[in-house]
Order: C-alpha cells, then structure tokens, then sequence
C-alpha cells in the first residue's frame, strides 16, 4: 500500500543539537499511528518540520491524497501544508483564548475560503453567502465533536478537556486527510482520555482520517494504534504493532534509562 505521508532522513539541527537524526516515518492510509519517546526525543521537532514551522536541515517530506499524485511539502509553509491537507494541534494549547468557540473553529475554516480581507470588508454578495456557509459548517463540526453546547463561549471559559477537543475541531475545519495531534490526552483527567480515544477512532472511521499522535499516555497509545514509531535523542530506534513494541528492548531501555524525565 502507498504510503498517505512519507518522510524520509529527516534531520533537524539546532546549533550543535541534532533534534532529529535521519528519520524514516511512513504512515499509510486510514491508520493510527504513534510517534513516542522520552522527552526531548524529538517528537515535536518532528511535528513542526513536516508542517513547516521549521525548515528541516535535510530530508523528503511528501504527502499524497489517494488516487492523486505525490505532493512535496518540504520548504513549504505552515498555510500552505495545512491547504495540503495535514492538520495539526499543538503540544500547548493554541486557541484564541478571547474568542468563541464558533469563531475559533472559524479561523480554521477560514483557510478553505475564497475571500480574502477585502472580500471581507467589502461584504459582496457572493462572501457574504461563503461566510454563512463557514459559520454552518463550524457550527456541525462542533456538534460532531460535541462541543455544541459552548458555541458562543469563550475558548478561555472551556474545561481543559474541551479546549483541547476545541484544538482538534478547528484542525478539522480545515478539511484535512491526514491529522497530527501532540499529546492530545495531556492534563486530561480519566474520563476526558476515555472520551479522546473514543474520538479519535470515529475520526478515523466516519471522518476517513489518517491520523499521527504524539503522546504519553501509553494506555492510550497501546489501544488506539495500529503502528507505533519509537524515537530516542532524534533517532528512530524502533516501528512496530503495540505488542511488538511492548517488548522491544530498546524500547525499555530508552524509558527506563530515566525514570524521572521519563513518561
Ligand atoms: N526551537 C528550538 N531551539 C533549540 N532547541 C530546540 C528547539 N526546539 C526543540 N529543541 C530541542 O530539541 C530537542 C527535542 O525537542 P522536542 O522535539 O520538543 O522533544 P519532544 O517533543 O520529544 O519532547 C530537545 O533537546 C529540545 O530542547
Ligand atoms: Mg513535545
């Protein structure tokens, strides 16, 4: 099968810290994949060079809807790989704390919108209709995520556990085929993780999302994913299913050699 995202010798350099160090990750169409390691392995460095935060020293970054060809997404910027399809959130929560939640889901819609800022001050007849639509749009993204009831909250106001699924509705309003979520359960008590993983697997089967999470929790990475990739000091050390994972030594070794940094 061909892969949806492919990455291939990845490398990150700051000064004289290699983030990451030649890394291979391919994820395939419809799966739940993880990225895991200890902290500072590289996990978000990964993150934001496949979606253009930052410019990656080296590597090949390419995505690829099914039945198109290949689109390269390396040197690209964050705009222009989320009009690509990639969405993402954030490992610290990023949302326009002083506006609703409607309006946050907004901002991510608004990257499928025809009008620009002029269009919008101008208000013609053909954005005004556009904008309704976004506004519909938000609106059943947010009941699909069932965050409905706090529409015209503002974002700050949500519980913790809202504000992180607010993060994820408006990554979806950007109508993306492949999702990256940085430790989506952080700070989530029990129930909110039951209620992400649950999520996350209807994103995957009623939304046809490929999804690449970066996380923690590693009840939740075992149950969700049908692959995880293993990273330690900017190398990938490990890829496999959940058991092989379980059991791999280097695995072990990379989260036991310190248990107080280590998740
Ligand atoms: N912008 C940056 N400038 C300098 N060093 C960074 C920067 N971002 C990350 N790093 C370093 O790169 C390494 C990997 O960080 P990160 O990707 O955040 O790890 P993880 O998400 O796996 O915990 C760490 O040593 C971190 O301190
Ligand atoms: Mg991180």
């Amino acid at each position: 099968m061909e892969p949806i995202l492919n990455v291939q010798n990845l490398t990150m350099r700051f000064g004289g810290l290699k983030a990451l160090d030649n890394v291979n990750i391919t994820i395939e169409k419809g799966q739940i994949a993880a990225l895991i390691g200890p902290n500072g392995a590289g996990k978000t460095t990964f993150f934001n060079c496949i979606t253009g935060i930052y410019d990656p020293c080296r590597g090949h970054v390419e995505i690829k809807v099914p039945g198109e060809s290949a689109m390269r997404i390396k040197g690209l910027k964050p705009n222009q790989v989320t009009e690509r399809g990639m969405a993402r959130t954030f490992q610290n929560i990023r949302l326009f704390q002083g506006m609703t939640v409607l309006e946050n889901v907004m901002i991510g819609r608004h990257c499928r919108l025809h009008a620009g800022i002029l269009g919008a001050l101008l208000r013609p007849a053909g954005q005004v209709k556009e904008e309704k639509q976004a506004v519909f749009d938000s609106y059943e993204i947010l009941e699909k995520i069932g965050l409905e009831q706090y529409v015209n909250e503002m974002a700050v106001n949500l519980p913790y556990g809202a504000q992180r699924r607010l993060e994820i509705a408006r990554a979806l309003a950007t109508n993306p085929f492949i999702l990256l979520l940085d430790e989506p359960a952080a700070g989530m008590n029990p129930q909110e993780t039951r209620e992400l993983d649950e999520l996350i697997l209807w994103l995957r089967d009623s939304e046809d999302l490929t999804i690449l999470l970066i996380e923690h929790d590693m009840k939740l990475v075992m149950s969700l994913s049908d692959r995880i990739h293993v990273v330690d000091y900017g190398k990938k050390i490990a890829e496999g299913t959940p058991a092989q994972i379980k059991a791999n030594p280097d695995v072990i070794k990379a989260y036991l050699g310190d248990d107080s940094e280590h998740a």
